[in-house]
């Protein structure tokens, strides 16, 4: 038996030697270690061993297992090794080679400007508010004291669904939703930016859809000078601190006294050029103070209240800030242009 043992030593360790493969060395263990294998084969017959023999052929038996074991053991952590440097010598990366870009996206230059007008408004008190872009002829003129018929509506060539739905022509009817939301009960001062529509033919200035910042600030002893003050404070936020406002008189059936506002020109610092059309100003917005019959359909009294509003185009904002000079190419997304207002 033991020439037996040692028979099947000898040929184990010979076969794990040869072998290089991890699968034939598993069918090795099999073979010789298995429950079917040639040593449990072999410890199996030593039922039929004397008293005395049985811890001799034990003891044998043993270190056999053991050396397969160890041979197994030590193959198998070679053979690992060795597949683990084929792997890496397979997969090399190549550091040199330059790498492929990765395209990034940004926020399109309208986004930014909302965002940076929002954030300049939120930090002097504004909250920001949304409204429909369908809306009833109500909101958009009625609560703005432009009743039926009333002349100042052909300002605003409208987009009619219904006789009374349309697409809003401006964020103004916000400035009645808010007011009608808050009972009269408390200040409000809110922006909203959002779309707005207008039977306009499309050309470098002219757009039938565009955007729209509305402001409005409502509260006791609200003045003029807070509204020209906050203007001042944004045109000088938004364009550097060296440019100048100036408020012209004009109309809009919603403030009295309404104003429209230049700011400086910079490209001609007010020395008059093509594109302050030599005045030396640009126009930037339309704004006033809240008209009593706004606040009192708003459930103000204006009596007690007073407030200022104004609205602002962020188009013709980024267009003054950055130069550009056809409305259309806030539309059409063409990534050259957009690209060049990615921030990084
Ligand atoms: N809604 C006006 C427009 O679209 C702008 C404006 C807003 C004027 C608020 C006065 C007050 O032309």
């Amino acid at each position: 038996m033991r020439e037996q043992l040692e028979a099947i030593q000898a040929e184990a360790l010979e076969r794990i030697s040869q072998t290089e493969d991890m699968k034939e060395l598993q069918d090795i263990k099999v073979t010789y270690l298995g429950k079917k294998g040639s040593l449990t084969g072999v410890l199996r017959g030593m039922g039929k061993l004397s008293k005395e023999e049985r811890p001799v052929v034990g003891e044998i038996a043993n270190k056999v297992r053991e050396s397969i074991t160890a041979a197994l053991d030590e193959k198998n952590e070679k053979l690992e090794q060795l597949q683990l440097e084929e792997q890496l010598e397979a997969e090399t990366i190549d550091v040199t080679l330059p790498g492929r870009p990765v395209k990034v996206g940004g926020a399109h230059l309208l986004s930014s400007i909302v965002q940076e007008l929002e954030d300049l408004f939120i930090g002097m008190g504004y909250e920001v508010r949304e409204g429909p872009e369908v809306e009833t002829d109500f909101y958009n003129f009625e609560a703005l004291n432009l009743p039926k018929n009333h002349p100042a509506r052909d300002m605003q060539d409208t987009f009619y669904i219904t006789n009374e739905l349309l697409l809003r022509t401006h964020t103004s009817p916000v400035q009645a939703r808010t007011m009608q939301e808050y009972k009269g009960e408390k200040p409000v001062k809110m922006i909203c930016p959002g779309k707005v529509y207008r039977r306009d033919t499309d050309d470098a200035t002219h757009s039938h859809q565009f955007t729209q910042i509305e402001g409005l600030y409502v509260d006791k002893n609200v003045r003029m000078s807070d509204l020209k003050g906050t203007l001042d404070t944004f045109a000088k936020k938004m364009f550097g601190e060296d440019r100048e406002i100036r408020l012209r008189p004009s109309f809009f059936p919603f403030t009295e006294p309404s104003v429209e506002m230049d700011i400086s020109c910079k490209v001609c610092n007010g020395e008059g050029c093509s594109v302050c059309k030599g005045t030396g100003w640009i126009e930037i917005l339309g704004g006033g103070m809240v008209h009593p019959k706004v606040l009192e359909m708003g459930g103000y009294d204006p009596e007690v209240y007073s407030g200022f509003a104004f609205g602002m185009g962020p188009e013709r904002i980024a267009m003054l800030k950055y130069g550009v000079n056809d409305i259309r190419q806030f539309y059409t997304n063409d990534i050259r242009f957009l690209k060049q207002y990615h921030k990084a």
